[in-house]
């Protein structure tokens, strides 16, 4: 289902969504920052927090397994968790595990010693390592009952602090059974349902089917659902309110080329005009000012192999993109990174500095 941006909201000066509740907890606005292996890391919620407009951010899925391994053996917790403790809140953990009992001690944890906002469980990853290997994240969509008993004992160990579930539609096209799931997600305790719109064999092909998410709502009672999939531009975000039966939303993949469109999505549905982009030379300044968040947490070596896709992903849809992901593949230094940066992004910066 595409999305029809041509409605706007700038007669209304009424919001056009309200906040929601996870527990006892306010969301507001109700735009949530989606986990994202590898990518919402302790810098990268940093930069989206400064920007402001993220009612709830996430962190990376975090493997229950793992982290009861790491903490019997080695006295220590998954690197995934590094900042937990003592960043501001509103913040989701999300685990993934098929084990109920695990995910309830690591969950109990979470909310105990780290505090956490929310208690998140995994049930839409699609990787072959996580459903076929662990039988968990999408796989467990063919498996309400254990769905149901995971969710209940993670409710149970992690009171009063809440617990949501995030999943896909289903398994496969030819089995969606995501209005069968999230009724087992309510009656087990679930404080909110997070739904993406394609089936777990879909991966990331095709569009996100909005109307199926919506189909859900009113079979929820009690918990908010939020609508995921595809929302790229504050418009959107506004055309799925309008449209949708929703009562909040979830976006990943367009924040890490716009980590500001949280902020501006919130000015929108408040029925404000939409503030311009930031301009070339500000997105430059971002980048490399998240550049120097990565090397403070990971050091300069680390930081700067795992800033290249952070740049990449900055780079994407502008002009000259394709040469600055050429150069900036390559970078193994501070300095070779300024130095790419400074030749090759944005072009058009570049080239109005030259000319
Ligand atoms: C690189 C990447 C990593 C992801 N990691 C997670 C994850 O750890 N947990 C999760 O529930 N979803 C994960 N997702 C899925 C997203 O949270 C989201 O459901 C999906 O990308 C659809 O939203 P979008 O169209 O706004 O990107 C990941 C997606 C991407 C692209």
């Amino acid at each position: 289902m595409s999305f029809d941006t041509t409605t706007t909201n700038s007669d209304s000066p009424k919001p056009l969504a309200a906040p929601i509740w996870i527990g006892d907890l306010k969301i507001d606005p109700p735009i949530l920052a989606a986990p994202m292996a590898g990518f919402t890391n302790y810098p990268f919620r940093q930069i989206v927090r400064e920007f402001g407009g993220a009612g709830l951010i996430a962190t990376e899925m975090v493997n229950a397994k793992g982290f009861v391994w790491l903490d019997e053996q080695e006295a220590t917790h998954p690197d995934r968790l590094w900042g937990v403790a003592d960043e501001p809140r509103p913040l989701a953990v999300q685990i993934w595990d098929n084990d109920p009992p695990t995910l309830a001690k690591v969950g109990h944890r979470l909310a105990t010693e780290y505090g956490v906002s929310v208690v998140d469980i995994n049930f839409g990853c699609p990787v072959r390592q996580v459903t076929q290997k662990a039988h968990s994240g999408s796989y467990l969509l063919s498996q309400p009952e254990r769905m149901g008993q995971i969710i209940e004992q993670v409710v149970a160990a992690c009171h009063p602090t809440p617990v949501t579930a995030k999943i896909r539609l289903g398994c496969t096209r030819d089995k969606i059974n995501a209005i069968d799931i999230a009724q087992v997600v309510e009656g087990a305790g679930a404080a909110a349902l997070t739904v993406h719109g394609r089936t777990a064999a879909d991966m990331f092909r095709g569009e996100a089917d909005w109307d199926k998410i919506s189909a859900i709502k009113p079979y929820l009672k009690r918990i908010p659902l939020i609508g995921n999939g595809d929302l790229d531009t504050a418009a959107k975000v506004v055309s799925a309110f309008e449209r949708y039966d929703i009562d909040a939303v979830m976006i990943a993949r367009a924040c890490l080329n716009k980590p500001w469109l949280f902020a501006h999505a919130a000015a929108a549905l408040r029925g404000e005009p939409v503030p311009e982009e930031p301009t070339l030379s500000e997105q430059r300044e971002l980048m490399l000012h998240h550049y120097r968040l990565v090397c403070e947490r990971f050091g300069p070596e680390k930081g700067t192999v795992l800033m290249r896709k952070f740049a990449c992903c900055y780079a994407q849809g502008r002009r000259g993109a394709r040469d600055f992901r050429k150069h900036v593949a390559r970078v193994t230094t501070p300095e070779e990174f300024q130095a790419v940066v400074t030749e090759f992004f944005p072009r058009d910066l570049v080239d109005a500095m030259a000319s």
